[in-house]
């Protein structure tokens, strides 16, 4: 007989998303060619929309959702991973529309992983998660576009894409920017994390003009909405934005002066569909980058049973830092 696991399984009754953690067997797991033992997950904002049913994440039900997982293959018949390989997974809808990283087992594709880089341990892996994966894609986007010299403007900047953002640009050697809505409370974190400067929201936004002062050679946003549109009017001239986010608003009210008067480009950044290889560079860069101290001031570990409430309190708006779930903790 097969042992069972313990897993968070969501359901839906009467339009309303349930969570519970349960026991499962390997024999109630969607089919896949790997079967990975999960040592580790994290907790996303496309997982707190999940776990508390919002954005109509979740495709079909039940799900364990958990857009990342971190662990070891058990087995894999495609041949493409020997049993014992350390593997991260973020992405591909895992989570959404596969069941996900919330389970101490759960099979998957072997297309989908990549193989956790050597100098990353499991924790810190999963305290960079898709959120550190995609704060490591925009600055690769921002290294790419060539920016002019300057400040680099990161909002939503306590949050998971943005406190990543923050340590890697600071370690880069960037001069960065930190936006946040709670100046107050995040100055302090912020700043150790390598900010130079904490702008609060309420103070930087006070007149959004189609073209501002130039203050920015580039940008990080995971905001979207007025806070994306007053950037852009303040980028440098051939400066450049990464767009990742929509934490403020999906909408973009803006005008097309910033791009045909000082050559300002959007680039936008994805991480759930991003192809291998610039995966596989990411996670190897954020190994590099990213030392063990640079984890500490960033992650909360919980179980598996904690993380309801944790998502309500995401979705609220008041993230901080990255929490990172130990499946082999009680959950
Ligand atoms: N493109 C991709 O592949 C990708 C991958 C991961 C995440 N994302 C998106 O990126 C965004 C951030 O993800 P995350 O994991 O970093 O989420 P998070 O940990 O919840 O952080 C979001 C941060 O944005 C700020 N914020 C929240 N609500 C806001 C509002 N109404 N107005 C202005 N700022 C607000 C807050 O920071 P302050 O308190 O500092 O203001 C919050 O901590 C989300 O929209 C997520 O869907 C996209």
């Amino acid at each position: 007989m097969q042992t069972p696991f313990q897993a968070l399984v969501l359901t839906e009754v009467d339009g309303k998303t349930h969570a519970q953690v349960q026991p499962l067997t390997q024999a109630e797991l969607p089919s896949g060619d790997t079967l990975v033992a999960v040592s580790h997950s994290s907790l996303n904002y496309k997982d707190a929309m999940a776990l508390t049913g919002k954005g109509k994440i979740v495709r079909q039900f039940p799900m364990v959702p958990g857009i990342d997982l971190v662990g070891t293959v058990i087995e894999c018949t495609s041949g493409a991973w020997k049993t014992g390989d350390a593997v991260v997974l973020t992405g591909w809808g895992v989570g959404e529309r596969f069941w996900g990283g919330y389970s101490q087992v759960q099979r998957v594709k072997s297309e989908w992983l990549t193989a956790l880089p050597k100098d990353m341990s499991p924790l810190q892996s999963m305290t960079l998660g898709t959120a550190g994966l995609t704060a490591m894609l925009c600055v690769m986007a921002l290294e790419e576009a060539a920016l002019p010299k300057g400040k680099i403007l990161v909002t939503g900047a306590s949050g998971g894409v943005g406190s990543v953002a923050v340590a890697l640009l600071s370690r880069l050697g960037f001069e960065v920017t930190a936006l946040t809505s709670r100046p107050e409370e995040n100055q302090e974190y912020l700043t150790k994390l390598g900010a130079t400067e904490v702008l609060g929201i309420a103070q930087w936004q006070t007149k959004i003009s189609p073209l501002a002062a130039q203050r920015w050679a580039g940008v990080i946003d995971v905001a979207g909405g007025a806070i994306l549109a007053q950037a852009l009017s303040e980028v440098h001239y051939a400066g450049a934005v990464a767009a990742s986010g929509l934490a403020a608003s999906v909408s973009l009210d803006t005008t097309v002066l910033p791009f045909i008067l000082r050559g300002v480009r959007l680039q936008g950044v994805d991480s759930v569909m991003c192809p291998q290889d610039k995966r596989t560079q990411a996670w190897e860069r954020l190994a590099t980058l990213c030392s063990a101290d640079a984890y500490a001031d960033m992650q909360r570990v919980v179980g598996l049973s904690a993380l309801p409430a944790l998502a309500a309190e995401m979705m609220s708006g008041k993230a901080h830092g990255r929490v990172v779930v130990d499946l082999k903790a009680a959950p």
